[in-house]
């Protein structure tokens, strides 16, 4: 009888262990500014897994205001067991599974408002799979709504020196020049290359310095069979046209932008270059039907080259 109780209260001990192990969420009181989560191990060190568990640990940060929170998971793959694996649901709902012949440690963010969930599946124990979690929460400053500029004005975002959107406009907008794309599911593909809302806003979120981006209405941008936005750097950068090609040169950095070197391939060539985007109300800086010999200096931030069934070539450097 001695020994039945004996056996009876290990029995508990274990089962409640493994209960413990099950699903403790992060609760609300750990998501704050510069915390790190550790799951399950508080020391960040690798749990292991008992059979049979599965396990939803769901990750989300705060719904955005003026300043709100985004959070970088990491997951520390230790599986063992090939029935074993650790299912991840980002952000935009697509899923990751990983195994245990997979990456040692794969990293998500968590965008301000957004939630993402990792989920522990084991069959057998025997294997002794470990896993591990790590969320850091960091302070996301929410910009304030922009209503895109239209006419002659071209609209690019440097995040080194601002801080800003959602941008809103009249119309869908098109990312032509966009340095670094994170999962985006609010996009269509237009045939590869652009990336064109499918509303009338976009909300711009960055996790690094130097990220540009060049937005435009796509009324600018549908007239064209190419468009294409190029920062400009001091170095002097080549362009050949296509048929019918918008290409936005941008000098993020300061004003100024000197192009040179043109070689008109078809003539009569009716090219010309305008101030800012090409819209129908921009300025027209440079007819290129003149063959221009020398170099031409812009005192501009942003100009666009149109080639209107003309091939050319040029170059084009930033001044500043
Ligand atoms: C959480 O884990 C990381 C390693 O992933 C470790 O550097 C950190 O110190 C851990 N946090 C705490 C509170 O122990
Ligand atoms: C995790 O999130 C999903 C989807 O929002 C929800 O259905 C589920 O109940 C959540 N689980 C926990 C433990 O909060
Ligand atoms: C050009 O700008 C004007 C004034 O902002 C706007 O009404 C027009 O739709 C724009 N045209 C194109 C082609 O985007
Ligand atoms: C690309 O554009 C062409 C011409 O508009 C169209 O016929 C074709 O279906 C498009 N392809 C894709 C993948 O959208
Ligand atoms: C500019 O383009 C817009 C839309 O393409 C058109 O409605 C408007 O009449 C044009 N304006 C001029 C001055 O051509």
């Amino acid at each position: 009888m001695k020994n039945f109780i004996f056996l009876f209260f290990c029995l508990f001990i274990v089962n409640s262990a493994a209960t413990a192990l099950e699903c403790t969420q992060i609760p609300p009181s750990e998501i704050y500014d510069s915390n790190t989560v550790n799951i399950t191990k508080k020391d960040g060190s690798l749990q292991s897994l008992p059979g049979n568990f599965n396990c939803v640990y769901n990750i989300s940060t705060p719904i955005p205001a003026s300043h709100s929170l985004y959070a970088i998971v990491t997951v520390t793959n230790g599986l063992k067991g090939v029935n074993d694996y650790i299912l991840v649901t980002k952000i935009t709902g697509s899923e990751r599974k990983i195994v245990s012949a997979g990456n040692k440690v794969e990293t998500y963010k968590v965008i301000p408002g957004s939630q993402l969930s990792v989920q522990v599946i084991t069959k057998s124990g025997v294997m002794k799979s470990q896993f591990a979690i790590s969320v850091q929460y960091h302070s996301a400053v929410i910009g304030p709504s922009v209503q895109m500029k239209t006419g002659s004005e071209m609209n690019f975002l440097d995040v080194k020196t601002i801080n800003q959107g959602p941008f809103t406009s009249l119309t869908y907008i098109v990312l032509t020049l966009a340095t670094e794309i994170y999962e985006v599911d609010d996009f269509f593909y237009d045939n590869g290359s652009k990336f064109t809302t499918i509303s009338h806003h976009l909300t711009v979120v960055s996790f690094q310095e130097s990220l540009i981006q060049v937005l435009n209405p796509i009324t600018e941008v549908q007239p064209f069979i190419n468009f294409l936005s190029v920062p400009m750097v001091k170095t002097e950068t080549p362009f050949d046209t296509g048929f019918n090609e918008a290409i936005q040169l941008v000098n993020f950095d300061s004003a100024g932008i000197v192009m040179d070197r043109f070689q008109i391939v078809t003539k009569p060539c009716n090219a010309k270059v305008v101030a800012g985007p090409p819209n129908n109300s921009s300025k027209t800086i440079l007819d290129l039907s003149t063959n221009p010999s020398k170099a031409q200096s812009f005192n501009v931030k942003d100009l666009t080259v149109i080639s209107n069934g003309c091939f050319f070539l040029l170059t084009a450097v930033a001044s500043n």
